[in-house]
Order: C-alpha cells, then structure tokens, then sequence
C-alpha cells in the first residue's frame, strides 16, 4: 500500500469510498475478533505511521457505554487506534433529543451504564431505572428473589449511575424513557416500564397521555459469544409492547354500556439505530468529516469552510440482512451492502427479502483500491 493519509486527498481522487462496519457478528462475537478482523482492520492504517488511511467507522445497534469508552475499548481489543468519532452506536441519535428533553426527567435503562451515556449527550436529569425502581418499595415483587445481583454489584452499579438524582426527582413525572441497550432485568424493566407508560408517568397514579419511548434499536435478534443468536432490544419491545397493549386495554366499569370496551391507544414508540435512514445519513457526514480531517489541504465552499466529500461508494458490511442490508438499500446511493456469513445470517444463497450487493463485491472495491493506488 502507498501513501497514508494523502492518498485520500480529494483534490486528487475526486471521489472515493468509505467503509461502516457492523460490530456483533461482524468484528466481534461477546469479546472475542471475528476470524481475520483484527488485520482487516490494520490494513486501514498505514504501515509506518500508523496513520488513518481509508476513511471507516464502527455502525453497531449494540451500546451501553459512553462513545469515548466504546473507542478505547475497540482499539484495546482490536489492536488499532480508535477515535470516538468513529463510534456511531444505537443510542448515539439520542443527541438530537437533547433539546427537547435537556433539563425534563427523563429515566434510562439498559446495560451498562446508560444514565452516564445520557448524561454525556447532555441531559441534566437522567436516572437508570435501576435507580428509579430502588425508590419505590415493592416495585418488583420478586427482587427478593434475583440473588444473580449480588448486593456489592447493585450498589457499585448505583453508585456510578448517580447523575442527578436527589429525593425530591423520583417523585416527578417521567417526561420520556429510553432503551438505550439491551435490559438485564426484563421483568423488572417490564413491570417498572409499564407503570410508567400507563400512569402517563407517575407510578401508582393515573395522570395523562404515555409519554414517549424510545429505543436504541430494533433488532430481534444479534450475534453474541453464543454459538445462536441471542434476543435483542427488538425482542424485548415485543415482549413490552404486547403486556403494555394487554393491560391497557381495560374493559370498563360495570354500565348500561358495558358491552363497549374502552381501547387505550396501543403503546407508541420510536425506534433508533439501524436500519432507520438517518443513521446511515448520519455515518454518511462522519465520515466526511473523517477524510477532511485526514486531508487537511481539501477543497473549500465558497464561504471558506471545507467542503463534504461526495462518497462514489460507502460500504456497509454487516451480519443482519434485516438491519445492515435493509438499512443500507434504504439509504441508497452511495451505500453498497456487503453481508457477511458470520453472524446472524448463516445461508449460503443470498438473502431472498434484502439481498446484499455482495456478488459486486470482491470486484468493486478492487477497483476502487486501485483507482486510490492503496493496491
Ligand atoms: O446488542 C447489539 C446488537 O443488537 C447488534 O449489534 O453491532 O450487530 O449492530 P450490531
Ligand atoms: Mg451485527
């Protein structure tokens, strides 16, 4: 390979490509690089230097961390110097929310740490819903049960999750709640989230309209250390969304009318992540930021800020055809999918509902190697 960082400037390769890689199932599998990942990543880098060459980042629905502490964690694993920058995961869109919900309370759940992944974004009052359910006494009539949390844990865990809390916030209403990674306590996350969305807010009571749901991503189901894919967050939205349909759906008070049942609105939610477009949209611009930083001589606008490259090709290589693929068709031009065998999708013909761009592959970025003499 030739060149470093030059070989991307945009005044001599008018257009150029970038890569997105999926990381479940793709890269990793729990802790452990998937097969060659670890030099495929290398090869990204200049030999001598050590330098960015071609401009990629990581596009995974999985989460639960800062970005910043995802970045470290990727480069310590994979052995390459990982910006956060280049660390789009499912819950990073929560940002754009932030003036909506910057100073409302608002609660997060998921593993890890996910009140300090909001409180990151920006959100000054944000609490993990394990803090919030410890407030409310009996909340989980079975928590006496759950000996898988050892006391130690839970309060290690409740320590570094102490954002904003103080007494007088667990009595105020929910304004919105976030999935921001997969829950741990599915029961207890089911329980607490339903009281929440059918009090319209405030446990116990009855006080208006659900308030907003969001979660991180949608998928049904991932590629973990597990030889078979593991349920995700889409799994769990399922299981949430039918309990919540079932018990607001009450029948109502004996009356004349009483053959007429009262339907709640079902529940409502957003769901972030991919395959949603704006994610790819979203990777498409960090990734033009990525190569004007990686050739600070490039062209500039008219008012003298750099310009965005324009992508002749942006390669989505990922496990799920009904996330990576889907997302990356949805998107369209300049994204091209790439699906690879070593997670979700086992088959060995193409996907029949969204099948990858893969048969182009080996020759398409051949071509584009060469035209950047990187082969
Ligand atoms: O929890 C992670 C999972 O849902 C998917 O991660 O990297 O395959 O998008 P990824
Ligand atoms: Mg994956």
């Amino acid at each position: 390979a030739s060149g470093g960082a030059a070989s991307f400037n945009l005044q001599t390769v008018p257009s150029s490509f970038g890569i997105a890689f999926d990381i479940d199932g793709v890269i990793l599998r729990g802790r452990i690089p998937i097969g060659n990942s670890r030099r495929a990543l290398r090869r990204l880098y200049d030999d001598e230097s050590g330098a960015l060459k071609i401009p990629f980042l990581f596009l995974t629905n999985g989460g639960g961390i800062p970005e910043s502490r995802r970045a470290f964690e990727l480069s310590d694993l994979l052995g390459v110097k990982v910006l956060p920058s280049q660390v789009l995961q499912g819950h990073s869109p929560f940002k754009t929310l932030l003036k909506r919900y910057e100073n409302e309370f608002i609660i997060a759940t998921g593993k890890g740490e996910p009140a300090v992944v909001m409180s990151e974004y920006g959100f000054k009052k944000v609490i993990s819903l394990d803090e919030y359910a410890s407030y409310f006494d009996n909340i989980d009539p079975v928590a006496q049960y759950k000996r898988w949390t050892t006391m130690q844990e839970l309060s290690c865990s409740r320590n570094s999750e102490k954002i904003v809390s103080s007494p007088s916030d667990f009595s105020q209403k929910v304004k919105a709640a976030f999935v921001i990674s997969d829950p741990v306590d599915w029961g207890r996350d089911i329980q607490v989230l339903c009281d929440i969305l059918t009090s319209g807010g405030v446990p116990g009571e009855k006080n208006g309209h659900q308030p907003p749901l969001y979660f991180a991503a949608d998928d049904l189901q991932y590629q973990a250390a597990f030889p078979s894919e593991r349920l995700g967050m889409g799994a769990f939205r399922i299981a949430l969304e039918s309990v919540f349909n079932r018990i607001h759906d009450k029948p109502p008070p004996p009356s004349p009318l009483s053959w007429c049942r009262i339907h709640d609105k079902p529940l409502e939610y957003t769901s972030f992540g991919k395959p949603n477009p704006f994610v790819f949209k979203n990777a498409e611009t960090i990734l033009g930021h990525l190569v004007q930083s990686l050739c600070p001589g490039n062209a500039r606008t008219e008012n003298g800020d750099l310009a965005l490259p324009s992508f002749k090709t942006l390669y989505m290589i990922g496990d799920n055809p009904f996330v990576d693929v889907k997302g990356a068709q949805q998107a369209g031009y300049p994204w091209f999918s790439i699906l690879t065998r070593t997670g979700v999708f086992r088959q060995r013909e193409n996907h029949t509902q969204y099948p990858a761009d893969v048969e182009e592959t080996v020759e398409k970025v051949k071509q584009e190697l060469e035209q950047c003499h990187l082969i």
